[in-house]
């Protein structure tokens, strides 16, 4: 963490006994000076948020707030607000704006928490197993990732019915009236004062807040019992995937390189593509998960992946993970080459909307000529993708999700 001037400025001068009196409100305003500088690497240099999203950001699960448990929902104010305490009109005046808000925050999760419900009991297979991916307005326009994510469920084998298990949780109004016009099962997630609706610049903070508020939603939709295929926009299906996953898992990721054992944790993860089963290991390492972005502040999600997967206490949760290999879970980073073994194949390793755009269409075309050959000649054919083409091919995976 880079030093704030306050703390500098303490750090000389704390042995002076003429200055100790001012340690105590000096060390509050440097608490004060830290929160703000924290604030402000996450929310600039990019683009400043409105106002409206410092509220956000203050208060400790960042972004997205859902109750935690469902008791919290029946309680008149969050159990984490403070209890109405009888005192001067500074006070009085503080915990009146602190209840309105607090209770505009719950009907908006309310609201939120019941339409969430609602669309994932209407898409769930049998046991509870939902399709999920996230979209905002720039990735959704029509002619874009949506539209050719969409065309891979139809001409996949056997992945057009998959479609009916498939929610798109749109992040901004654009997206979600674009989702209304296209697909049955749409969620518009509302994050308070946070505009996710442009493209996302890799590692800026505002890309950073989108992937954890990802992150915090998963989770939610886990404690409500609800196993995930979670699935970027830019990743197409080919096959259904559920064969393909290890029985024994309960969080089951993507890699940009695979090193031929799906427990080895040194393999390298992209959280672009995961299956998750809903149980208590699983949603306790997703708490675990989100908790780190403070012991790790300006990493994203998937690298704070990197670092606590050897964590003791991810040991201790037992949550079993799995790496999927990218023999059937490929991508530009390591393509599954083999047409007759391809699950999903995501456009990572490939930076530029237009690029992506590009190779993903001729990788679909590529499939059709695939589909489209006889069976006999399909099977034997060594036929292969001729992609990637305008996605550059970069080898160094942290590069791109
Ligand atoms: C498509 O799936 C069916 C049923 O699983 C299978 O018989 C067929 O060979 C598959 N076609 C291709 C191209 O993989
Ligand atoms: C999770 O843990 C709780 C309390 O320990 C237990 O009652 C519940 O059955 C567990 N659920 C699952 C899915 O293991």
């Amino acid at each position: 963490m880079k030093s704030s001037p306050a703390v500098s400025v303490f750090g000389g001068k704390a042995a002076d006994s003429a200055t100790r009196r001012w340690i105590s409100p000096l060390l509050f305003l440097t608490v004060i000076a830290l929160s703000f500088t924290l604030l402000y690497r996450t929310t600039t240099p990019a683009v400043l948020f409105p106002p409206a999203s410092l509220r956000v950001e203050l208060s400790p699960p960042v972004a997205v707030r859902w109750p935690v448990d469902s008791a919290v929902a029946s309680d008149p104010l969050p159990s984490s607000s403070p209890r109405p305490v009888q005192n001067g009109p500074v006070q009085k005046a503080q915990r009146s704006e602190a209840r309105s808000d607090g209770m505009a925050l719950l009907l908006l999760q309310e609201s939120q928490d019941v339409r969430l419900e609602r669309v994932l009991r209407a898409a769930a297979t049998g046991d509870n197993t939902v399709i999920l991916t996230s979209l905002n307005a720039f990735w959704s326009t029509p002619g874009s990732v949506l539209d050719l994510f969409l065309e891979s469920f139809r001409v996949g084998n056997g992945t057009s019915e998959l479609l009916n298990h498939l929610v798109i949780v749109a992040v901004d109004d654009k997206a979600y009236e674009r989702c209304l016009a296209v697909h049955d099962h749409c969620f518009d997630l509302k994050t308070e004062g946070v505009d996710f609706s442009g493209e996302k610049v890799f590692n800026t903070p505002e890309y950073l807040d989108m992937m954890w508020a990802r992150l915090d939603f998963l989770r939610v939709v886990l404690e409500k019992g609800y196993s995930f295929i979670f699935s970027d926009v830019d990743i197409m299906w080919f096959r259904n995937p559920l064969p393909f996953f290890y029985p024994d898992g309960d969080f089951q990721i993507s890699c940009d390189n695979f090193l031929g054992d799906p427990t080895d944790l040194k393999n390298w993860p992209n959280n672009g593509f995961n299956y998750v089963k809903s149980n208590n290991r699983s949603i306790e390492f997703y708490k675990y998960w989100y908790s780190s972005r403070a012991r790790y502040p300006g990493v994203h999600e998937q690298n704070v992946l990197n670092i606590i997967k050897y964590h003791q206490h991810v040991r201790e949760i037992g949550v079993r993970i799995r790496f999927l290999n990218t023999k059937h879970f490929g991508g530009f980073c390591e393509p599954s080459r083999d047409l007759n073994k391809v699950c999903t194949m995501h456009a990572n390793c490939c930076i530029g909307l237009q690029r992506k755009i590009s190779d993903l269409r001729t990788m679909l075309d590529d499939w059709k000529k695939f589909m489209s050959l006889p069976p006999d000649i399909r099977i034997l054919s060594h036929y292969s993708w001729s992609v990637p083409q305008s996605c550059r091919y970069i080898i160094n995976p942290q590069f791109d999700h």
